[in-house]
């Protein structure tokens, strides 16, 4: 790979530049959008819409815990009222390998569809829009559709009901399955995959347990916050951004200590779906870079691989964001307009850790192995260094370096050190330590470069 050959320095730097020139065009790249029904109830309002468009048959992509909790009766009686036809596949498993896919596709052709309704989490969402394309691209073998447009004709037409708040699949370009021979994730971006009309409906989010909403929801934290620190901002992803770090401050701890609460079920689904609009106009970042290695090799769920994450990749880039970040502390409430920048920030990645702990996340990756660690760094690094416009670009022992901080504490070799470290705030403005608001009490703050 001709990135190995270029040492680090001069590939990070140069790096920076050339996505910030991509940059300069992609933000004129023309994204749909799709129409947005809002509320409780409006997947039974969106079965009522899709029901008159005339579909010979509709196949719904769901999971089967779905199908069991009795969540798509409103969709379903709609279509029914409305005379439509549909069928039902509901085997979709968490981030969806290959051979699953397949079976969709098989499923959706002996069923004779024309329509696809992705019903679920990220992981029936991204399986429905790969079987989308999939299905208009016979003759391309599925791997071969990863990557930028990969499909030749247009994917069947998708509607959306996301029933987690977090990925925003339902407004987002993309599409991520497993690959289990390659023990990787695999990214499908099309802007034709982007769901015609999704329905937002906090009915379906009140029974989800409170380690997924929390996940997910760190998941829609993660997309804003990369989107608002990286090199593709536009006014509108950062209006995007700033509106759902907002809501999801305030309204996370609501819908995972009370679950039934809709009006915080609904403000985390808008929240999701405003990050989604962020981050697929302005992309994300080394958390998703590294979360995608985790999730291929350990399964690890997304949004819990996210939020492990966050803090020590904000803590890396903190130097280069600090302004940023205080905008964003701003706009959580956990800074006010009297402190400067870096006191701002620094409570910006506080408040992350904070949520973190208070949900219920672990510092710590029970999966993760010191062995696994380069080629983990290795593929997170070239994931970000060819696709995404992050703030500060890592040199692969940075990575491997911020990898390691999240070791399981029996698999740390290095137990003593990092422990150390945690002792030392200074360490958290250049190594991707975070520091915790006890360690910066135990000595004084540097002044972020
Ligand atoms: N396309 C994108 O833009 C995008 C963005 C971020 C993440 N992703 C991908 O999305 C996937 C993760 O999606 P996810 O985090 O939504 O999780 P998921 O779809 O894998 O679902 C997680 C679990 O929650 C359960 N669940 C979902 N909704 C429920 C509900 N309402 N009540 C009870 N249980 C419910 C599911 O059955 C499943 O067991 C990953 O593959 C990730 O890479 C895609
Ligand atoms: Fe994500």
């Amino acid at each position: 790979m001709i990135l190995d050959l270029i040492p680090d320095s001069a590939r990070t730097a140069g790096l920076g530049a050339l996505m910030k020139g991509v940059g300069k065009v992609t933000r004129f790249l023309p994204i749909p959008q799709p129409t947005l029904m809002v509320g409780p109830g409006s997947s039974g309002r969106l079965g009522q819409a899709i029901a008159g468009f005339g579909h010979r048959k509709i196949l719904i992509v769901t999971d089967a815990i779905i199908s069991k909790l009795g969540l798509l009766k409103d969709m379903t009686d709609a279509l029914t009222a409305g005379g439509a036809q549909f069928v039902v596949f509901d085997e979709i498993t968490p981030d969806a390998p290959i051979p699953l896919i397949e079976r969709g596709i098989a499923f959706y052709r002996e069923h004779d569809c024309d329509a696809i309704v992705a019903f679920g989490g990220g992981s029936s969402m991204d399986a429905s829009k790969v079987i989308a394309v999939a299905i208009a691209n016979p003759h391309k073998p599925l791997r071969s559709l990863a990557g930028y447009f990969k499909g030749f004709n247009n994917p069947v037409k998708i509607y959306a009901v996301p029933t987690t708040a977090g990925t925003g699949s339902e407004v987002t370009v993309a599409a991520v399955i497993s690959d289990p021979e390659k023990r990787a994730k695999m990214v499908v971006v099309d802007t034709r995959i982007v769901p015609k009309m999704a329905a937002l409906d906090p009915n379906l989010m009140t029974g989800l347990p409170p380690a997924i909403t929390a996940a997910t929801g760190i998941d829609a934290l993660t997309h804003a916050v990369e989107s608002y620190v990286g090199n593709w901002t536009t006014p509108y992803s950062d209006g995007m951004a700033l509106s759902a770090v907002g809501l999801i401050f305030e309204n996370l701890p609501k819908a995972y200590h009370h679950g039934k609460d809709l009006v915080a079920r609904e403000k985390m689904a808008l929240a999701s779906t405003y990050a989604g609009l962020a981050f697929t106009r302005a992309n994300v970042g080394y958390v998703h870079a590294i979360a995608h290695q985790f999730g291929g090799r350990y399964h690890t769920p997304h949004g819990l691989a996210n939020a492990i994450m966050l803090p020590h990749v904000l803590a890396f880039s903190m130097s280069a964001i600090t302004g940023r970040l205080a905008q964003l502390a701003l706009r959580a409430k956990v800074a006010d307009e009297s402190d400067d920048d870096d006191t701002a920030a620094q409570k910006f990645l506080d408040a992350v850790i904070a949520m973190n702990d208070a949900l219920g996340i672990p510092r710590h990756l029970a999966a993760l192995k010191e062995a696994d660690i380069p080629l983990l760094a290795k593929a997170a690094c070239l994931e970000a260094e060819t696709g995404y416009p992050v703030p500060r670009y890592m040199s692969r022992s940075e990575c491997e370096a911020i990898i390691r901080r999240v070791l399981p504490p029996a698999d740390e070799p290095a137990a003593k050190p990092a422990r150390k470290a945690a002792t030392k705030p200074a360490a958290s403005q250049t190594d991707g330590q975070p520091a915790t608001p006890a360690a910066r009490q135990r000595a004084p703050r540097k002044k972020a470069a």
